[in-house]
């Protein structure tokens, strides 16, 4: 039986245990995901298109490109480690509870401003502002109100595809189709739709890693979607972030995380609402 060291090194390039630690360890330093071993053939197929296209010849070259032009490779890198998976109104019930107690809690508390703030902490392809924004429009609670979304991730790719807001039919097509009508407009015959200028002016997209420190950002959001990264991060990671991002919001502020995560043990500054809802308590 061959070791999965063997079949590694069977490969087109060869991937030998020292170049993934190295890969390991950077990918952990930069941006915080934890690569298992379990993840070596993603790992692998994800980085071996960027090694055909710079014409080498084993992942040991790459480790070494990488290690020696971190300015330039870095981001690609990046791009090819992380899992951009996100669909419209996913989790559909953190969307029902935007519209249906989280909003009309958030207009009664922020009359006097007027002002709604909401991050998107890892938007991937934009999906999620996206929903937010067609929620906040949907809940017509907020007209004439000063809404942003702020809407970041660390992967340059899957921003420049948020920013164009242009979606292939299939990704828009579990909606109900007065969602559809309301909030996409169809671009041409060959099925791409477009998100509606109305939707679009509410979310801002900006490149954002969320290991780095300070964040950027000066004021407090009410709500925060942060959904569906924390499971690439160690406990300490989610520890430290979670408790980062109770310093940006208010108290009473929300924050919703993905299905297969969880607060519990991590921090005591937010009160579980259930079905991964949270309130900063302090
Ligand atoms: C699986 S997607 C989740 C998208 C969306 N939040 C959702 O739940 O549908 C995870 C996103 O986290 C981003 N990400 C991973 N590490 C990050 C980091 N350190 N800082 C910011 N974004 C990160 C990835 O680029 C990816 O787009």
């Amino acid at each position: 039986m061959s070791s999965d060291r063997d079949d590694f090194l069977r490969r087109e390039f060869p991937m030998r245990a020292e170049d993934y630690e190295f890969l390991r360890r950077l990918a952990v330093r930069t941006t915080g995901i934890e690569l298992s071993d379990a993840k070596k053939e993603m790992v692998y197929s994800r980085l071996v298109r960027r090694i055909r296209a710079l014409h080498m010849d084993s992942f040991a070259t790459y480790c070494r490109h990488l290690d020696q032009n971190p300015a330039a490779e870095l981001s690609f890198f990046v791009n090819a480690i992380t899992t951009n998976l996100t669909s419209f109104f996913r989790e559909g019930h953190h969307f029902e509870a935007l519209r249906t107690t989280i909003l009309p809690d958030l207009v009664r508390r922020n009359a006097a401003s007027r002002k709604l703030r909401i991050w998107s902490a890892a938007c991937s392809t934009g999906e999620e502002p996206y929903s937010i924004a067609m929620s906040v429009l949907d809940s017509n609670l907020c007209s004439g109100w000063d809404v942003r979304v702020l809407a970041t991730d660390i992967d340059s790719n899957v921003l420049a595809h948020a920013t164009a807001g242009r979606y292939a039919l299939e990704r828009v097509q579990g909606l109900a189709a007065d969602i559809v009508q309301r909030h996409f407009t169809r671009l041409d015959q060959d099925g791409i739709l477009e998100v509606r200028p109305a939707v679009e002016a509410l979310v801002s997209f900006r490149q954002l890693n969320l290991m780095q420190e300070p964040w950027p950002m000066t004021g407090l959001f009410d709500v925060v979607f942060c959904r569906n990264v924390v499971i690439y991060f160690s406990k300490d990671t989610q520890r430290l972030l979670f408790n980062r991002i109770a310093e940006q919001m208010p108290v009473g502020g929300y924050l919703c995380i993905g299905h297969s995560e969880t607060m519990h043990g991590l921090s005591d500054r937010f009160e579980s609402l259930g079905r991964t809802m949270y309130r900063k308590r302090f």
